[in-house]
């Protein structure tokens, strides 16, 4: 793909809905963040980044997002409603439903935000892969992607999506074109841990698998780079409903037990269990129950490849 003529003729598609204000949800991937890019050259300042802290976001993500919209001149705001996201999760279980409901609550926290700016549009940075695995080809439902399925039908914004028709890896090109900063970062799902936590996505589990995500991240980076090993396309940790029995000092515990998943992957629909070095696994395995020793006690690896499995657990 040409990165400059898609940047044109999505300002220019984008350029006929400028009678009004615009929002769009901002989440530090690089689909948002270049759609919000693109949207800024259409819309200038009438066009306000919203970034919805839900709860289940990357440890320190907030600050990062932040002042990486700061750097790029966006006119934009940063909302905390993780109260509101874990209350609506409380007691829920299915996937289908968590993923529905934090597309729901997550449009009508900017549905409320848009009312007040007066907006009268909503860009988003769907991308091809999220709507066909939604049903919107000629497949049945994979999973109801966050960008796509949760919407609610009668949502009181147009909705306007300038990346529907590339992928990921054209979406990197079209940010290293832009020179935007996350244009290598891996990808991370709308609706956040909530999907990495099998069960119930309560506060106190969305902290234990940020943590978890974060020393994955942190350990497979270092493991890169001191050459060990590729950094993989998209790594991370699961929490499962699962507990089992271990032993802490010289007593019995029973405790929680979390998944190491790491894919190579192109676009993300299909992928490859990462070869990941056991030197690599062993210092995530010991840092995580050495951080969460009250609450880990088992560290397995997923060695699962898409298909017959998908990325994500949920
Ligand atoms: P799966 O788990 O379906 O994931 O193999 C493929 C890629 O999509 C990401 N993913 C999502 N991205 N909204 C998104 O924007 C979602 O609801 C969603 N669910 C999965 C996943 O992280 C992987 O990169």
């Amino acid at each position: 793909m040409d990165p400059e003529k898609f940047c044109d003729e999505a300002v220019e598609f984008l350029s006929q809905y400028t009678d009004g204000k615009a929002v769009i949800a901002v989440s530090g991937g690089v689909d948002s963040t270049v759609a919000a890019v693109l949207g800024q050259r259409a819309y200038g300042d009438k066009l306000i980044g919203i970034y919805v802290n839900t709860g289940y976001m990357r440890k320190d993500e907030s600050e990062y997002v932040g002042n990486m919209l700061k750097d790029l001149g966006l006119n934009s705001m940063v909302i905390d409603a993780s109260e509101r996201f874990y209350s609506a999760l409380e007691g829920v279980i299915e996937p289908e439903e968590k993923r529905k409901i934090i597309g729901e609550t997550f449009i009508r926290v900017f549905e409320e935000e848009a009312h007040k700016i007066g907006a009268e549009y909503l860009i988003q940075g769907t991308i091809a892969p999220d709507w066909i695995e939604s049903g919107g080809g000629l497949r049945d439902v994979i999973k109801s992607h966050h960008n796509v399925g949760g919407l609610p039908e009668k949502m009181g914004l147009k909705l306007i999506e300038p990346l529907r028709d590339i992928y990921k890896d054209e979406v990197r090109v079209v940010a290293e074109h832009l020179g935007i900063a996350v244009a290598q970062r891996q990808p991370f799902p709308g609706p956040g841990l909530a999907i990495r936590i099998i069960g119930e996505a309560t506060r106190e589990r969305a902290d234990i698998v940020r943590e978890c995500c974060y020393i994955v991240e942190t350990e497979l980076e270092k493991g890169a780079e001191e050459g060990l090993m590729e950094i993989p396309w998209q790594y991370f940790a699961v929490l499962l409903p699962v507990k089992s029995v271990g032993v802490q000092g010289d007593l019995r515990a029973y405790g929680t037990t979390v998944v190491v998943r790491a894919v190579q992957s192109l676009d993300g629909m299909t992928a490859a269990y990462s070869k990941i070095p056991h030197e690599v696994l062993d210092r995530i395995s010991m840092r995580i129950t050495n951080t969460l020793a009250d609450k880990v006690n088992r560290v397995v690896f997923d060695i699962t490849n898409k298909p017959p499995g998908t990325i994500e657990w949920e």
